[in-house]
């Protein structure tokens, strides 16, 4: 099958190319009405199919006759344990933990929080919620209290699920006191928890509302498959947009279901009995797509590994996973390869494990810069294939589809648009541009199945977050171009969306924390290039007048406080202590100059500016404390 015959088909009949592809799945019911929009002119799929998510990803294939294959390999350097669980005992646990879940009163569409580790318990509390038609929403778990609070407010769970504590390299974090602290900054509080308590640190639990998973779980029925809609939502996934506030992604059940199998053929050329193996987190898209649904669905093994890419405890940590468990295809983010590369820019831990059955390395999160793609295709002997997503269409929107017809590797580019995304680049206008002119990506409606169906509880935000740029487009907030081949070059984001170490932060949020300290009269934070994590946080604050502080120590109660205001993720280091921002004569901080200022490139100044003498003056500061050469 050629590349150019699949897209053009995706392109030219939408509705029987996604039919075809639906069928391959097991519905309860059909799906006849594939494409439809509803009365704010917003596209869904599979309206009037019937099926549920977890039925797909686990019952059919043990009716198929693969409950004795591997579902679930976790492995947890961190505490020092490896377990397995087959498609017949997944499934088991799965219903038992909806059991659970249904006897504290959890039904269709009501919302379960998850703050969890990387544990199966995480995986296994997904699919059992899935399996009651009901919604969750997992909270990646180094998030702090605030960040946790803002979840449980705007998607009002009944009951939420956690651990006692995460593991990390140098530390156990205890995920309780968090998890009650969230609840208390809430005004909405749910009325159950379920707390698995691992031996690390174990918690005390809240008379009348939180309830041990092993008693509960010990104590349940297995429960039943919920039929639901194609159009019922599976999972709200937050995400840091532009403002302070985190937008609830909407993921409905049946075009995300039919978008996970048909890219697990398409684009990682996968099948059942495979290993596929995303080194991410289940807080994450790439975890939610990647960990659990598209591998169960498509029937492959997948793996939950509780570690790091370095430290746990080498850097050759990932090519032991390959080797023992024999992973076919490894998906991670660049900041873990460039991890690895850090460590052992030789390569020698890659002649240390037999890697003869990885296939391919997919690379998301972040641009992968040449270099590092350079390098791991030459140490591991495989191709390097980057693929540009994004939480809101949970699957790759350019790729180098393995399945279909894999392309030539261009460094830099994540290839071509996947069937389905009609990938267009336009200019502040919205005209389309021509090859090579660089502009907003935006990708013209309807978009394929999978991609968000709106944000939870506000369809007015998700039109004005992403519909209304460019009308009859979805605005991806990333810049760049398409060659004369039809390669998308990703070049960043044109929003103050930044990615530290893979994960999306907003700057915007950060500045809300940073101006919240009482010696801050204004802030702006701006993205730093950083050779391990891609990009990294830094302050620029101005004092309020009559405020004297010291900048050493001023900067230490600003880590102290996005630590634990956002989390010790968004790695929010340096704090600089400036007169004046440079604004618009309409008073809006010219964070893009800043930026560009700080990553010692030309910066470009608009006609606007009310003072042009402020970038030349923090221009000049920064250069005599060393931070720009
Ligand atoms: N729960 C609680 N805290 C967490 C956490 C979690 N799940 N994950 C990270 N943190 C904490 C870490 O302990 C660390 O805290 P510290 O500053 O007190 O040491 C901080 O957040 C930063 O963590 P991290 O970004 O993991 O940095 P690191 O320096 O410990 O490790 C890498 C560097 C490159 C190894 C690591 O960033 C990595 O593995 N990246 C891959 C990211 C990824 O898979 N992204 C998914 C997108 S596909
Ligand atoms: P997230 O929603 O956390 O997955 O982050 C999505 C953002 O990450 C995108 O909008 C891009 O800015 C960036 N991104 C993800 N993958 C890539 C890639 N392969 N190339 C360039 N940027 C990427």
């Amino acid at each position: 099958m050629s590349y150019k015959a699949e897209y053009e088909r995706s392109m030219n009949d939408p509705e029987g190319f996604w039919k075809e592809k639906a069928a391959a799945l097991k519905w309860f019911k059909n799906p006849e009405n594939i494409l439809s929009q509803d009365e704010h002119g917003i596209y869904h799929w599979f309206a009037d199919g019937e099926m549920n998510t977890a039925y797909m990803a686990l019952d059919y294939h043990v009716e198929q006759g693969r409950g004795d294959q591997l579902a679930i390999i976790y492995d947890s350097p961190v505490t020092d344990t490896k377990t397995q669980y087959t498609y017949a005992q997944l499934r088991d646990e799965v219903a038992k933990a909806a059991g659970m879940l249904k006897e504290l009163g959890v039904e269709k569409g009501d919302r379960v929080i998850i703050y969890m580790p990387m544990i199966p318990e995480a995986v296994i509390s997904m699919l059992a919620v899935a399996r009651l038609g009901a919604i969750h929403s997992v909270v990646f778990g180094g998030f702090a209290a605030p960040e946790l609070a803002v979840r449980i407010e705007d998607a009002q769970p009944k009951v939420m699920i956690s651990a006692s504590c995460g593991v990390e390299i140098k530390r156990v974090i205890e995920y309780k006191p968090l998890l009650d602290k969230a609840i208390a900054l809430s005004s909405h509080k749910p009325q159950s928890c379920i707390i698995f308590q691992r031996p690390q640190a174990t918690s005390t639990l809240i008379e009348g509302r939180d309830h041990d998973w092993n008693e509960l779980y010990a104590k349940a029925e297995p429960a039943d498959c919920v039929p639901v809609k194609g159009t019922d939502p599976l999972y709200i996934l937050y995400t840091s947009g532009t403002t302070g506030k985190p937008k609830g992604v909407v993921r409905e059940n049946g075009g995300h279901a039919v978008a996970m199998n048909y890219s697990m053929q398409a684009i990682y050329n996968v099948d059942k009995g495979d290993v596929f193996w995303a080194a991410s987190d289940v807080g994450w898209v790439v975890g939610h797509s990647y960990i659990v649904y598209a591998p169960l669905l498509r029937g492959c093994t997948t793996i939950v590994f509780e570690g790091k890419p370095i430290m746990t405890p080498d850097a050759g940590a990932f090519w032991r996973i390959c080797e023992e468990y024999k992973v076919k295809t490894l998906f991670t983010a660049p900041t873990a390869f460039r991890a690895i590369k850090k460590e052992d820019s030789e390569g020698a831990f890659f002649g240390k494990y037999d890697l003869s059955n990885l296939v391919a390395i997919f690379s998301a999160g972040e641009r992968l810069d040449p270099p590092t793609q350079e390098w791991l295709m030459e140490k591991s002997g495989k191709p390097v294939i980057d693929h540009w997503w994004q939480t809101e269409t949970g699957w790759g929107i350019t790729a180098n589809l393995q399945g279909i017809e894999p392309m030539p590797v261009k460094l830099g580019s994540s290839t071509v648009p996947t069937p389905g995304f009609n990938v267009k680049i336009l200019d502040d206008a919205g005209r389309e541009l021509s090859a090579n002119e660089q502009g907003y990506i935006a990708l013209k409606l309807p978009l394929p199945p999978s991609c968000l169906a709106t944000v939870w509880g506000d369809v007015e935000k998700f039109k004005d977050s992403y519909l209304s740029s460019f009308p009859g487009y979805y605005a991806s907030g990333d810049g760049g171009y398409i060659d004369e081949d039809g390669y998308v070059f990703v070049m960043g984001r044109v929003d103050d969306v930044i990615n530290v170490a893979g994960h999306r932060l907003s700057t915007g949020e950060m500045e809300e924390v940073v101006g919240g300290h009482p010696s801050v009269a204004e802030c702006a934070v701006v993205a730093r290039d950083d050779d391990l994590k891609g990009q990294i946080p830094m302050g620029l604050v101005v004092l309020k007048s009559g405020v004297e502080a010291d900048e050493a120590e001023l900067g230490k109660e600003l880590v102290q406080l996005i630590r634990s205001s956002i989390g010790a993720i968004a790695c929010y280091k340096d704090t600089y202590i400036v007169k004046r921002l440079p604004k618009t004569r309409s008073g809006k901080i010219l964070r893009k100059s800043m930026r560009q200022m700080v990553n010692g490139q030309p910066y470009a100044v608009p006609s606007t500016i009310d003072d042009p003498g402020i970038m030349p003056e923090i221009e000049a500061l920064l250069k005599e404390k060393g931070v720009i050469g």
